[in-house]
């Protein structure tokens, strides 16, 4: 602790005298600098992000500083996150949002970020992600009866998405809502067949009570009340359905890219159809994400990579030298530690 508070004062001491000093050991993964440089790119995915659910950490898998001068630096790095259940459009602070667990079948998003960190400052300059589910060979491994992720396509879950948003509108006072945006489904088969569907729904301005719904349309984005649905239906043994849904209530500034902008596959909707998660590479937008992006990304990662393989071969040589009984070496700077589980 002592050492690191030195640390501290000495790398906030203006330089003077120019000390010709060895180069700094690379930057931790688990360093709290790395953490919040990460916490910072978090924070950007999703708030960039238009589609499907909230990403949170698991992982971060390396990261490489680059000095710009004084009080100012370049941070690549390279993170591993994990799918929760908060949609994109909930209120909901990322800090209080669950994991998706290993068995609900999980999604894993991989991202490279670029910051800037100027004067402690921290703010994104690119970033460039992608995610994907577990392979259903992976979840049913561990767990046999698990349900796994079904396409959005599926007639089961469109059926249940259709069902639970008329049982909603039939059952409940207020405004008749409509569907946004399947989250995701799954089907479960044994013991018992269940679909389970999650989805993004907004008010529209007319009343559940109102007959004619055909001319219902979403509110504008000034009043707009964007909400989340589950539906539970079970087919076999029983017959059952069971539909919770929650609108937020108005959120100055957010707004959904209208259908017809967005598809998973960046295609015309009605023509793409088989997909079971949101990729963040379509519903995440980064205009300054290009292709010279990640190859100075990987540029990057390739010198961070010859640092520390020759601070690995340091440290092997200084094992040469007898240590003293009790001494622990330091743990690898990276990949950093798991937060939740491993895929
Ligand atoms: C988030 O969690 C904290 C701590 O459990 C709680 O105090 C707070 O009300 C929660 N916020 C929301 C919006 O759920
Ligand atoms: C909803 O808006 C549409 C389009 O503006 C309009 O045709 C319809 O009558 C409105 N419905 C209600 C109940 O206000
Ligand atoms: C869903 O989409 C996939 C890919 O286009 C297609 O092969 C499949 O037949 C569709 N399923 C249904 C039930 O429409």
């Amino acid at each position: 602790m002592k050492a690191l508070l030195a640390l501290i004062l000495l790398l906030q001491l203006p330089i003077h005298k120019a000390v010709p000093a060895a180069p700094p050991a690379p930057l931790g993964c688990d360093d709290p600098k790395s953490e919040a440089a990460a916490a910072a790119a978090v924070n950007y995915i999703n708030g960039n992000s238009h589609h499907g659910y909230m990403f949170t950490l698991n992982r971060i898998e390396n990261i490489r500083v680059l000095p710009q001068g004084p009080n100012n630096e370049i941070i690549f790095l390279e993170l591993d996150l994990l799918e929760t259940t908060c949609h994109i459009l909930s209120p909901t602070p990322l800090e209080n949002c669950t994991v998706r667990s290993f068995t609900d079948h999980a999604v894993e998003g991989d991202c490279d970020v670029k910051l800037q960190n100027t004067n402690g400052q921290l703010s994104v300059v690119a970033s460039k992600c992608h995610s994907n589910a577990d392979s259903g060979e992976d979840v049913r491994q561990h767990c046999p009866d698990c349900a796994l992720l079904a396409a959005w396509n599926d007639t089961e879950v469109q059926a249940a998405v259709t069902e639970a948003l008329n049982d909603y509108n039939s059952k409940n006072g207020g405004a008749y809502i409509k569907l946004l945006e399947i989250g995701r489904a799954k089907i479960q088969h044994h013991p018992a067949h269940i679909v389970f569907v999650e989805f993004a729904v907004a008010a529209t301005n007319c009343s559940t009570e109102e007959a004619n719904v055909e001319t219902c349309q979403l509110l504008p984005d000034d009043q707009s009340n964007f909400g989340f649905c589950t539906a539970t239906k079970v087919i076999t043994p029983s017959k059952e359905l069971q539909v919770n849904c929650q609108l937020y209530g108005h959120q100055p500034g957010v707004t959904y890219s209208p259908p017809g902008q967005y598809t998973p596959a960046g295609l015309v909707p009605g023509v793409v159809q088989g997909f079971i998660n949101h990729n963040l590479r379509l519903s995440h937008n980064n205009p300054l994400a290009s292709e010279s992006f990640s190859s100075e990304f990987s540029a990057s990662m390739l010198s961070a990579k010859s640092v520390a393989r020759r601070a690995v071969a340091e440290v092997a040589q200084h094992d040469k030298v007898p240590r003293p009984v009790g001494f622990v070496p330091p743990p690898p700077p990276c990949p950093g530690k798991i937060r939740h589980f491993k895929i």
